[in-house]
């Protein structure tokens, strides 16, 4: 009797723990070191974004892009050492979309002989003359736009993402349809109060940003910018002082304040890991914060739905 007793209580907590276990996981699986703010000093000396393009030039890019016309562009921003997130986006969904990665240099850049190899070997890699500092993010995303205007001006959609996501090809086709007329579309956040800790990734110092709140922006693990406005975006990110938090910086300062486009909310492309891992996430269109491993869900059951091909 208490055999059982006991039984039924471990079987009554097993979900708790589980649930534990899952929410523990969950974020922020590689936090960076916390950045002074000296980082930002070079935004101190000028804001203006011609200033630093001008200055910054691409060091390896494929040869052939964008053959035909492209139903959507996927932009990843990358950092030299990933090179194992992006493996694992090459092996899966990176197969389906149009997809390129985006890095900057490092201080000891003895991974530039790595990145030649790599760039020769996959074709999907864009390295620009920039230190690879998640500060310089709004820089290395206007470059990222810049390129795609010039190498891709055909694009239907431009995704911005990062390297730690994963993104369901079906779905996403669904969340283009759905927003096909949407000048921007992603996971949207308002009234949101800025983070003015200096020492946490997202801090916005008030020299760079001096309101109260953020009324809206869409979040920076998955965005989505239609064709057909790019180049007004990109120009008016030519005129509008740069900060350092890329998704405020591009899709509220200059496509919401600036240009007055609207930001449309899709919960799909979600910031978030879910907390039930149900492969292959298809209720999402993407899904962030995930580990190579975890990307790579070649092994799911569900698999065959997700078209991706079985080794
Ligand atoms: C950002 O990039 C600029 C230009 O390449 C550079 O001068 C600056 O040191 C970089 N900032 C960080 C934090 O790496
Ligand atoms: C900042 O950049 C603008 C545009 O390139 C330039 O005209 C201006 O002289 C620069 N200012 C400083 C202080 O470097």
């Amino acid at each position: 009797m208490a055999r059982r007793k006991c039984l039924l209580f471990v079987l009554a907590t097993l979900p708790v723990f589980w649930v534990f276990w899952q929410l523990s996981h969950m974020d922020h699986a590689q936090t960076p070191p916390s950045p002074p703010e000296k980082n930002l000093h070079y935004l101190r000396a000028n804001r203006s974004l011609v200033h630093y393009l001008d200055n910054i030039n691409i060091l390896i890019e494929p040869s052939s892009v964008c053959q035909k016309k492209v139903p959507v562009l996927v932009l990843v921003t990358s950092t030299p050492s990933h090179y194992r997130h992006r493996d694992a986006i090459r092996n899966t969904w990176g197969k389906h979309q149009e997809t390129y990665f985006f890095r900057g240099l490092t201080q000891d850049d003895d991974r530039m002989a790595d990145a030649y190899i790599e760039a020769k070997q996959h074709s999907d890699l864009i390295v620009h003359e920039l230190q690879d500092h998640y500060q310089n993010l709004t820089l290395k995303v206007a470059l990222m736009l810049q390129w795609a205007l010039h190498r891709c001006p055909r694009a239907e959609f431009v995704f911005k993402t990062d390297d730690d996501v994963m993104l369901n090809p079906r779905t996403l086709e669904t969340v283009l349809e759905d927003n096909n007329g949407a000048a921007l579309f992603g996971y949207k956040k308002e009234n949101i109060v800025p983070d003015r800790r200096e020492y946490t990734k997202w801090y916005l110092p008030r020299w760079l940003y001096n309101e109260e709140l953020i009324p809206e922006y869409l979040l920076g693990s998955g965005y989505i910018i239609n064709g057909k406005n790019l180049k007004e975006i990109f120009s008016a990110a030519l005129h509008i002082p740069l900060i350092n938090i890329e998704d405020i910086h591009f899709t509220y300062l200059v496509a919401k304040r600036a240009l007055g486009l609207p930001l449309t909310h899709d919960r799909r492309l979600s910031p978030y890991k879910p907390w039930i891992f149900t492969c292959p996430y298809k209720n999402y269109a993407s899904v962030h914060s995930l580990s190579p491993e975890e990307m790579d869900i070649r092994n799911c059951p569900q698999f065959a739905n997700f078209g991706f091909r079985k080794n």
